[in-house]
């Protein structure tokens, strides 16, 4: 067994799943679990394709790999969708994570669980783990409920909330705002955002390595794991489209139409990076300098085992030098 044990990553082929996986380097034996086969995982990582949501399914994938770890990603993570498919987002977010956490505990697995700034109701500012969540959309309700179950069944267990994640998909598609703004702005398009939400946005890199990090280390409970810029989204992307070469002007505060598809969004879930500075040992990044980072690896020049993107990225245009 590798020195850090072996890692069980659900929701690989998505966004953040896809790059813990591809982070998780040699310190880890990885097995990765998605519903579908992807291209370009990373040599040594054992790709399961499996329905996660099968219990049965589940249980069989958990006893082929004996996690000593599991970081869990899988989700219905698409906050508008789980407004308008209850039942399937509770069955997804709360029952696999339960059926999750029981496995973890009879196993004495430890397990880290991608949760998110959106059990806050936004009428705060700068959250910490002491603050009362009070979730405005189903996501969040969905979320919230599945971090009491962790907390209440698995011994060993990190609730890590994720602020807004600016990155790439290190395979395939997955839930990347940046590279659907990319691909927009790249055809001459604009972006419309409200300029009332604020968030703290992580870069995928950092907030991939601090997973891996709660995964091998003792803390147990909630941790923020925010960037360390408090920013509004309109202010966010303005300010990402300049540093890769786009105009200012592509992005546009607009106000949501009402719309009963549409659930309602958190105005200020900023979240406090103190704790995540603390355990983590490591100071939180800004935007720019977050996606520097990102970009930096699109560039070859990594100081982790992530994947490499090039000039024909598909996401975007050739990358801008510093
Ligand atoms: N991205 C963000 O900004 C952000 C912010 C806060 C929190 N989070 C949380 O971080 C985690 C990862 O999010 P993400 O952005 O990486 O999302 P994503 O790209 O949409 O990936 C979600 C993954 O969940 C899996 N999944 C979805 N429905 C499933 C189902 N019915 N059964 C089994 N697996 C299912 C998918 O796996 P398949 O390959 O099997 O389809 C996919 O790989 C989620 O828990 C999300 O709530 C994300």
């Amino acid at each position: 067994m590798r020195a850090a044990g072996r890692l069980l990553v659900t929701g690989a082929s998505g966004f953040v799943g896809g790059n813990v996986v591809a982070r998780a380097g040699v310190e880890w034996d990885v097995h990765a679990v998605s519903r579908r086969a992807v291209a370009g995982a990373p040599p040594g990582v054992t790709w399961h394709v499996a329905d996660i949501g099968d219990p049965a399914a589940l249980r069989a994938l958990f006893e082929q790999v004996r996690p000593t770890a599991v970081i869990h990603g899988a989700a219905a993570a698409d906050i508008d969708w789980c407004g308008r498919n209850r039942a399937e987002a509770w069955r997804v977010n709360v029952g696999i994570t339960e059926g999750l956490a029981e496995l973890c505990a009879a196993a004495r697995a430890r397990l880290v669980f991608m949760s998110t700034d959106n059990v806050f109701d936004g009428t705060g500012s700068m959250a910490t783990e002491a603050d009362e969540p009070n979730p405005v959309n189903f996501y969040g309700e969905t979320k919230l409920a599945a971090e009491r179950s962790v907390a209440s069944i698995a011994p060993s267990y990190v609730i890590a909330r994720l602020a807004l994640v600016m990155g790439l998909p290190a395979f395939g598609e997955g839930n990347s705002f940046l590279g659907r703004m990319w691909t927009t702005w790249n055809e001459g398009g604009t972006v419309g955002l409200p300029d009332t939400e604020v968030r703290t946005p992580i870069d995928v890199i950092s907030l991939s390595q601090a997973l891996l990090h709660l995964a091998n280390g003792p803390f147990t409970g909630v941790i923020h794991l925010p960037g360390a810029d408090r920013v509004d989204r309109v202010t966010m992307a303005r300010r990402i489209a300049l540093r890769l070469g786009f105009r200012a002007d592509q992005v546009e505060a607009r106000t949501p139409d009402p719309s009963p598809d549409r659930s309602a969004r958190p105005l200020d879930v900023s979240m406090s990076g103190t704790l995540a500075t603390v355990m983590l040992r490591t100071r939180l990044l800004g935007l720019e300098a977050g996606l520097d980072r990102v970009l930096d690896e699109g560039r070859g020049g990594t100081d982790d085992h992530g994947p490499t993107r090039t000039a024909t990225d598909p996401h975007g245009p050739p990358l801008p030098s510093s």
